[in-house]
């Protein structure tokens, strides 16, 4: 904890906390001390040489001196191995049961003495020491994970010589086959813990001219250069800037993108980690390509890998149909957001939301932080300054604007807190290594932390949220949930050695800490869908893992407000995205400080494209309201809240075609033409689904930037003159407004001027055809949407809107506005 943030803390906790920080780092240090042993003598491991290999359906299983691989590929291309007889189950990412094995993939020895499986989409080589390469069906390398290496304690009795593993790691695929080895096992007392827990080290080398992406939410990004990544989900204690590294989502998966294909490569693995990762060098060394390098070091947990290749679109549908379906935000979720830690009263909400009102500016949705807690204490009300928060929740929703509450999910552990006694009585808390309740510090003061890795746990905690359903809250935002734990120094969050019941398996938050979010995540969208079924949750959460997407979305957290900070909340929305959580956005102006007139204007244009568009900031910051900033910048902000309301409709699409596809709604600039170079290293725009091309201002004083095209043509969407890409062109960004680009042809929902559903059509070229998805706004429950497909079309120098069915074509059945150079204001 630094300076600055120990200050924050203790205004909000008070001096007499302070002590108590000291204490609960102390005794988290002293459970860890004890409960887990430095680690002895250890024992290194590789594969060996390859002995035989069993054919399975999808592919089999490759024996080595020393370990075994299974390799299977799925019907789809999708490819899984795993060492030591990891299968790919248990997991906490995947949706469901593994992808059905491609029953025509077959097992054959490769030239050099090693087995290759030969399916249809991809090939996956293992050399005969255990390489594995994934390659194209035409022989292109698109990955080559070098033979892993483990280091494993020695045990009494165990002789230092490597032996074979052979009988013992088989058996261990099936699903819950490793509980009985699991439970119980204390500390790195069992065998089966003392495996679970050796370290690996797995290089991988990727073609000379790839970009590494992903990881997870990443402030540097979006594109990873060469450094090292911890795998830890972590809140960096204060507001965070690109060079603070790791935060609060991370996740180790990792989408690749070469000349030679792009492929995303996940190792099904939530124990604490680190990435290396180089980018390679074409023609480096007397011209040789060296190629790029991914080195993943872990503390422990299986060793198995997803890879999945093709374009990117066909990959992140690949990774939603393994991880699950991103959660559908009510549409209201994609209308204006304003939040505040420390709004303090009803009196200040309505203050706010009439400011709004009063200024013509829409506000679809009004978030509470624990400010509006009875001290800090989860799931309470403090009645003094929110004598009838029901009351005003029902008053606003009349007027549009819908109640999001900030759930946390330590409890404060004291006599006569109801929920504290709740999860005692349903023993859901965290313990030791001795059975003792684990306590941390949060704002309310010393708590205890819901196991969400246990069923009954998160069935006790889903059931807490009636409280939130009855205060009039529509939806839930999940912070904190690395978890934290206050400390002026170590680890902020739960010791190492605390035990978690993983689904029954038993281990401790050496394995559970990063998927301790994601848990929470689906405890809190269970019980919401439990609890209000004809309605779809709203929820985001700060923390998260892989697989969060299907139980909602997330925000930046603290990003600091500074021009760094906005650049690196595109950076997270897009990086996220590639790794299957598409609704996210920043806190627009940044969470600490007072932003410039200029940045929160600039923070605010890139905001209203991106999914999450909410205003926050910390209790001790500067305003966020719009009006806050004078007229200039009041006035340009409310032309891009006006323009994000008049693209709702193209964003409702977008979040459908999200849960249909796993396309994200922001994507890279490169998301269709990958192969494009100069695109892979453009960081500073993004593509809003495939009809526009957003060009944010990232840095001070800027009024003309340079915006770099994929190919095709390009109409500013301000001048409506077009552009030929690839390329790239100078464009004016007046404070007013950023650079907006849409495809020649683009076919794009918005809401008419009378507030009705229509369609925006950019002119096509001449000889081309274009186009548009549109999926219409089905409401907050379950309905099943329609895609609607249309196409555009010159006729005569005419632009022509048609609807295609699977009858044929018809007219386009909505009212048509036509924009570029055939169009009316071309
Ligand atoms: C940390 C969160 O990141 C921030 O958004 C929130 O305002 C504070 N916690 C207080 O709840």
């Amino acid at each position: 904890m630094n300076g600055r943030e120990l200050v924050r803390s203790m205004k909000v906790l008070g001096s007499v906390e302070g002590l108590r920080l000291v204490r609960s780092a102390w005794r988290r240090h002293r459970i860890d001390a004890r409960a887990l042993p430095p680690r002895g003598a250890e024992r290194a491991r590789v594969p060996g040489p390859v002995v035989e290999a069993e054919p399975l359906p999808g592919g089999g299983i490759i024996r080595f001196a020393r370990s075994e691989l299974r390799v299977s590929v799925s019907a789809g291309g999708t490819v899984f191995w795993g060492w030591d007889g990891a299968g790919p189950l248990p997991s906490y990412a995947l949706a469901g049961d593994p992808p059905e094995p491609d029953p025509r993939a077959v097992l054959e020895p490769d030239t050099d003495g090693g087995w290759r499986v030969v399916s249809e989409r991809v090939t996956v080589a293992v050399s005969r020491h255990g390489a594995v390469e994934v390659r194209t069906p035409g022989g292109v390398v698109l990955r080559r994970d070098l033979p892993p290496r483990w280091w494993e304690p020695v045990r009494n009795g165990e002789s230092r010589g490597g032996e074979s593993r052979g009988g013992e790691s088989r058996g261990r695929t099936s699903r819950g086959t490793e509980t009985a080895a699991g439970q119980g096992g204390s500390g790195e007392g069992s065998p089966w813990t003392a495996r679970r827990a050796a370290r690996w080290v797995q290089r991988s080398e990727v073609p000379a001219d790839a970009r590494f992406f992903g990881l997870g939410g990443r402030a540097s990004g979006p594109r990873l250069r060469d450094g090292s990544y911890r795998l830890w989900n972590t809140d960096p204690s204060a507001a965070f800037s690109p060079g603070d590294d790791p935060l609060y989502i991370t996740m180790p998966v990792q989408l690749v993108v070469a000349d030679a294909g792009t492929h995303l490569a996940f190792h099904d693995n939530s124990w604490d980690g680190r990435v290396l990762l180089s980018e390679g060098e074409e023609g480096a060394g007397s011209g040789h390509d060296r190629p790029g390098t991914s080195e993943l070091r872990m503390e422990g947990g299986p060793l198995r890998c997803w890879v999945i290749v093709g374009t990117p679109a066909r990959v992140l549908h690949g990774w939603a149909a393994l991880t699950g379906a991103p959660a559908l935000p009510p549409s209201w979720a994609l209308g204006p957001q304003h939040a505040r830690w420390g709004f303090g009263s009803e009196r200040e909400v309505r203050r706010v939301v009439d400011g709004y009102r009063d200024r013509g500016l829409p506000l679809s949705v009004l978030h509470l932080d624990i400010d509006h807690y009875d001290g800090h204490r989860v799931f309470t009300v403090d009645r003094e300054r929110f004598p009838d928060l029901s009351g005003l929740a029902d008053e606003l929703r009349e007027r549009g604007v819908r109640l999001v509450s900030i759930v946390d999910p330590a409890v404060k552990a004291e006599p006569g807190n109801a929920v504290y006694e709740g999860g005692r009585a349903a023993g859901a808390f965290v313990r030791d290594d001795r059975g003792e309740e684990v306590r941390g510090v949060v704002w309310p003061g010393e708590c205890a932390y819901p196991d969400f890795t246990d069923p009954k746990a998160r069935k006790w905690w889903g059931g807490l949220y009636e409280e939130r359903l009855k205060q009039g809250f529509s939806g839930v935002w999940h912070d904190m949930n690395e978890p934290v734990s206050f400390a002026p120094f170590g680890d902020r969050t739960l010791p190492r050695s605390a035990r978690h019941c993983l689904e029954g398996r038993g281990g401790d938050h050496r394995e559970a800490h990063n998927v301790y979010g994601l848990a929470m995540a689906q405890a809190g969208y269970e019980g919401l869908r439990a609890l209000r079924p004809e309605e779809r949750p709203f929820l985001f959460s700060r923390s998260g893992w892989a697989g969060m997407q299907r139980y909602g979305g997330t925000w930046s957290g603290d990003v600091s407000t500074g021009w760094p900070g906005l650049r690196a909340s595109l950076a997270l929305v897009l990086g996220l995205g590639l790794c299957g959580v598409p609704y996210s956005g920043p806190d627009v102006g940044g969470f600490d400080g007072a932003p410039s007139p200029e940045l929160f204007l600039r923070w605010y244009q890139l905001g209203a494209w991106l999914p999450l568009f909410r205003t926050h900031a910390a209790f001790d910051a500067g305003r966020r309201e719009p009006w806050e900033f004078g007229p200039e910048v009041l006035e340009h902000a409310r032309a891009a809240l006006l323009e994000r309301e008049r693209l709702r409709p193209y964003f409702v699409t977008l979040s459908r075609l999200a849960r249909m596809t796993g396309a994200p709604y922001v994507r890279p600039v490169w998301w269709g033409t990958p192969e494009d170079r100069a695109l892979r290293d453009c960081e500073d725009a993004f593509l809003l689904g495939d009809s526009l091309l957003v060009a944010p201002v990232l840095s001070q004083g800027t009024d003309r930037r340079a915006v770099r095209l994929p190919r095709g043509w390009w109409y500013d969407t301000a001048t409506g003159r077009a552009y030929e890409g690839p390329g790239q062109v100078l464009l004016d960004a007046p404070l007013s407004r950023v650079p907006v680009l849409a495809r020649a042809g683009a076919v794009i929902p918005v809401r008419g001027e009378d507030g009705e559903p229509a369609l925006e059509v950019w002119a096509p070229v001449a000889g081309r055809t274009g186009g548009g998805l549109v999926v219409r706004d089905a409401g907050d429950g379950w309905e099943q949407a329609e895609i609607e497909r249309y196409q555009s079309r010159l006729v005569d120098g005419r632009v022509v809107v048609e609807r295609v069915t699977d009858e044929g074509v018809e007219e386009a059945g909505l009212p048509v506005r036509v924009r570029g150079r055939a169009g009316s204001d071309g």
